[in-house]
């Protein structure tokens, strides 16, 4: 055993001075320090302080209202008693998601028109999606709003009159290639908190119309922006209206404090369901079920709703 181990520490360091000596591969050694994030720098500034009293603003911003973790905690009682997890369940969640993005009345909902797999969370929905596409449209661009909490791409904000640069947007619609991808955040969106007005949304649908873009809804805060689910997933509705095929990230991160479960769900029109979910079997299998339990148990029941 002890000379195993020494082997092991010989081995460890002979390895690492040729690498040092420059005999090895130097596999990572142009791979640059990535640029801090914004967003995340806020939990390193919470954990760093000593104050006993501090809040964290960042990414757990929701967890704090009263009402919605009252909500966590009966949804909590009502799993425990869930013997186990059938695939019905998962169906469920991505039932009640489309549900929400596209409304209950809509021809999508009551047609089955759509296609649904669960995601973790956010982040997780944006990335199954970038894989689809780039899986049948690899030559196509995905355009992102500048700035946004991630990559940025096309025109969005305007620093000067803190709201949308909207003849900019618009020409960049105009001017980027036919058939592209724009990716647009539904409600709230992040980093500015600056959203398109109706008549913007409308503007912005058309246009995207006439050069067959298509669009595509992230949706981490709705019913943050106006307090209601509906009144902030019109755009989808404007979208819907005018014969787009759409397609949804959502997280229920932020929507009911369950950040660390990494729920969330990808959906679009049309079906090809299985398309989806045999990229998502190949990133993760399936999602954890705890999450997915407490968030469909919130939306479906009738004393949580
Ligand atoms: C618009 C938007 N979408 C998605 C996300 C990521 O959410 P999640 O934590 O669910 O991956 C964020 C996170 O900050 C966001 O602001």
């Amino acid at each position: 055993m002890w000379r195993r181990w020494e082997c092991l520490t010989i081995r460890g360091r002979r390895w690492v001075s040729s690498l040092n000596s420059g005999n090895g591969t130097r596999w990572w050694d142009h791979v640059d320090s990535a640029p801090k994030d914004p967003i995340l720098g806020v939990t390193e500034a919470f954990l760093a302080d000593p104050n006993p009293e501090k809040i964290n603003l960042g990414v757990h911003s929701v967890v704090h209202y009263v009402e919605l973790t009252s909500m966590i905690e009966l949804a909590e009682a009502l799993v425990m008693e869930l013997e186990s997890l059938s695939s019905s369940v998962n169906l469920r969640l991505v039932e009640e998601s489309a549900k929400l993005a596209y409304g209950e009345d809509s021809d999508a909902i009551k047609e089955q028109k759509y296609a649904g797999v669960l995601a973790l969370s956010g982040t997780g929905a944006c990335h199954l999606f970038a894989k689809f596409q780039r899986h049948f449209y690899p030559k196509l661009c995905i355009f992102l709003s500048t700035p946004t909490w991630s990559k940025e791409k096309f025109q969005y904000y305007d620093p000067d009159s803190k709201g949308p640069q909207f003849a900019a947007l618009i020409d960049d619609i105009k001017n980027v290639p036919d058939c592209s991808f724009f990716v647009h955040h539904l409600c709230a969106h992040n980093p500015t908190g600056v959203d398109p007005s109706e008549e913007q949304w409308r503007e912005i649908s058309h246009q995207l119309k006439k050069k067959n873009h298509f669009p595509f809804f992230v949706m981490a805060y709705q019913g943050f922006a106006s307090g209601g689910l509906d009144e902030d997933a019109k755009a989808i509705c404007i979208f819907l209206d005018d014969g787009h095929l759409v397609g949804c990230a959502q997280s229920y991160a932020k929507k009911m404090g369950l950040h660390g479960h990494r729920v969330g769900c990808l959906s679009k029109l049309q079906q090809s369901k299985s398309q989806l979910q045999q990229i998502d079997r190949a990133v993760y299998s399936s999602p954890p079920v705890h999450g997915v339990l407490l968030v469909s148990t919130s939306l479906t029941d009738s004393k949580l709703k």
